[in-house]
């Protein structure tokens, strides 16, 4: 959700710019800009829609000169997408420019104030209020006696003032080296080159130039030049700061020879399957281990309850966990919306633990909840895939998904992931209370197994596709299972929504029954989840209501299964494990049906519409 780079050093600011908002798109693309530093002026250059179709154009037929700039790629809050919605916004003076990923609560009191004073302004955004705030400090400290550190005392001075979100970069004509950055809720870290130095919200703006990052914390203000950085803390009176090493290369987040990066990343999965389990699975004790849990055997055997929290993709991946712990640990698991548990006042009892599951580690809504359960006293752990993310760095302990960098806006290989990771921390769990080593064993044995049943998996990609294309032009669709595929369901119908724009219902089959079942005739198709498992003959007890009703069928079916010919139009076959794994599988051909379907559609599938990849605000 935004995406800000800054840049100070020796090259030319403007390709270092645009490169890093090229890597930084996924986070929104409703408009881009930049504004660098030249002879006592600050150029800005901005434009709505892709970065390709406008800002790229824009800085070709108007250069901008200057080794000094920030930019910034929007996903539209304040204001609707258009040219002068899109930042850099700058202060009434024209000297200070500024790009911000966040809200401004307060924004209106403020502008009404700074218009009486005479402010005029050109877009209908947040944004543009805090660069002219900022303007106004900067003038009255400047009016005083003008110090080196001016522009970061006038950023510190509107912080105060501003009741919201921010991660921010703001530049001066008058202060030619330098580059304030701030932290409030929206992620932004130092990078830290050679005679040189970044801002960004995120590791893949600027991998390329440098593997050595300070992860900034709330309330901290960064002065940043080309030799130096300095951090000070809004809130108290030391910031803590420390360099961390990136563990990903620039290549990791690069397309390759596939046609998208949810392609690619579903063909990671093999790997990153592997990489979620290496190291974890202990054969010796039939149970898993981790190192970052940082609770005791005797601290986990006392939990009580564990609610787990998360928004959109990883709240479908917390229903198959609640599956999976409540049957390998006999735990009772809630699963919530980030969202709603932290303004519904639900009651915590004492050795309840929350668990929230994040991708990006930075959602708004996760946060919000992780926060919330840490205020009220409870342990908060999490799963995360970003590394060094605001998440991963607020929890109490937490397991990494080791994915590896997760561009395209569907997420695809981090939700496989998760599940993965929280199969074996269920065996952690269970084998701790009633979960027998021979089980525990059957369990770890077919986790190990599902990186080469994907691979078979992703053979039948051509099919799938075949598949997907006969059905491109409906314009609704269902997703029916029952069980622990339920939930994969729900996350079929999401990744069809979010990339081909078609209304896809996900539904228990067993609910149907009681009312969607209206919706069906010949011409929406259903996809069935109906793997031969404990549920096998009470779902496809709800596959002939379907089938009764006319309703095309597209079945997800265990290899082997003939009679599912009789009864669905197309079927993809899943190859055999256990119950309980069985949505690892089922998920990988949900995602190349999404993706074909879109992709047959012409819709842009790594930048859906209305959509970013990390929402950052509430
Ligand atoms: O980074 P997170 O896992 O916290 O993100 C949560 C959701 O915003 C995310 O899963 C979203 O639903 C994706 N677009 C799903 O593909």
């Amino acid at each position: 959700m935004c995406g800000i780079i800054g840049y100070v050093g020796k090259k030319a600011a403007s390709p270092v710019l645009l490169e890093g908002l090229r890597r930084l798109e996924y986070r929104g693309y409703d408009s881009s800009g930049v504004a660098v530093l030249g002879n006592s002026t600050v150029e800005v250059r901005k434009k709505k829609g892709k970065i390709d179709e406008g800002l790229a154009h824009e800085i070709q037929s108007r250069p901008v000169n200057g080794d000094v700039g920030i930019g910034h790629t929007r996903w539209a809050t304040h204001g609707p997408p258009c040219d002068e919605n899109s930042h850099p916004h700058l202060d009434q003076s024209e000297k200070i420019a500024v790009v911000h990923n966040g809200v401004i609560e307060n924004f209106d009191v403020l502008k009404q104030r700074l218009l009486k004073a005479g402010h005029q302004f050109h877009s209908t955004t947040d944004t543009e209020v805090l660069a002219h705030l900022i303007g106004e400090h900067y003038a009255k400290r400047r009016s005083g006696k003008s110090e080196s550190n001016t522009l970061t005392l006038a950023v510190c001075d509107a912080l105060r003032e501003v009741i919201g979100t921010y991660g921010l970069a703001v530049i001066c004509t008058e202060q030619p080296d330098v580059i304030v950055g701030a932290r409030r809720g929206s992620p932004l870290i130092i990078g830290i080159g050679d005679g040189e130095n970044f801002l960004a919200s995120d590791a893949n703006a600027i991998v390329a130039h440098t593997q050595r990052v300070v992860y900034l914390n709330d309330y901290d203000v960064a002065t940043v030049t080309r030799a130096r950085f300095d951090v000070m803390n809004l809130g108290t009176d030391t910031a803590k700061v420390q360099i961390s090493q990136l563990e990903f290369q620039a290549e990791d987040s690069q397309r390759g020879d596939f046609e998208h990066f949810m392609l690619k990343e579903i063909f990671e999965q093999p790997r990153t399957v592997e990489n979620a389990l290496r190291g974890r699975v202990d054969h010796e004790g039939a149970t898993a281990r981790f190192g970052g849990l940082n609770m005791s055997s005797a601290e986990l055997r006392s939990i009580e309850r564990i609610v787990i929290a998360a928004s959109g993709t990883s709240w479908h991946a917390a229903l198959v966990g609640e599956y999976l712990i409540e049957e390998f640990a006999h735990l009772p698991v809630e699963v919530e919306f980030a969202h709603e548990f932290c303004y519904r006042n639900a009651p915590l009892q004492r050795d309840t633990v929350l668990l929230v599951l994040s991708q990006s580690g930075e959602t708004a809504d996760t946060l919000a909840a992780l926060r919330e359960a840490k205020r009220r006293g409870h342990r908060a752990l999490a799963i995360v895939n970003v590394v060094g993310s605001t998440i991963a760095r607020e929890s109490d302990g937490g397991i990494y998904m080791h994915a590896g960098p997760e561009i395209g806006v569907a997420s695809t290989k981090a939700f496989v992931s998760t599940l993965t990771v929280l199969s074996l921390l269920a065996v952690h769990l269970g084998r701790m209370r009633m979960l027998s080593a021979g089980r525990a064993q059957e369990i770890l044995k077919a986790l190990e197994a599902a990186p080469k049943q994907i691979e078979a998996l992703l053979k039948q990609n051509e099919e799938i596709k075949r598949i997907a294309v006969k059905y491109a032009q409906a314009e609704d669709f269902f997703f029916l299972s029952r069980g622990y595929n339920f939930p994969i369901a729900l996350e079929g119908a999401l990744k069809l929504k979010e990339i081909s724009y078609i209304h896809a219902e996900g539904y228990s089959a067993a609910e149907m029954k009681h009312g969607p079942i209206a919706l069906i005739d010949s011409k929406t198709p259903t996809v069935f989840l109906v793997p031969q498992d404990s549920m096998y003959d009470k779902t496809m007890a709800n596959l002939a209501m379907i089938r009764a009703r006319k309703g095309p069928i597209i079945a997800i079916a265990t290899e082997g299964d003939e009679q599912i010919r009789k009864v669905a139009e197309d079927v993809i076959y899943l190859p055999k494990t256990i119950e309980p794994l069985n949505p690892i599988l089922a998920s990988v051909p949900l995602q190349l049906f999404a993706y074909h379907i879109a992709t047959a559609r012409g819709c842009d599938v790594d930048k859906p519409r209305n959509l970013a990849k990390s929402v950052t605000v509430e």
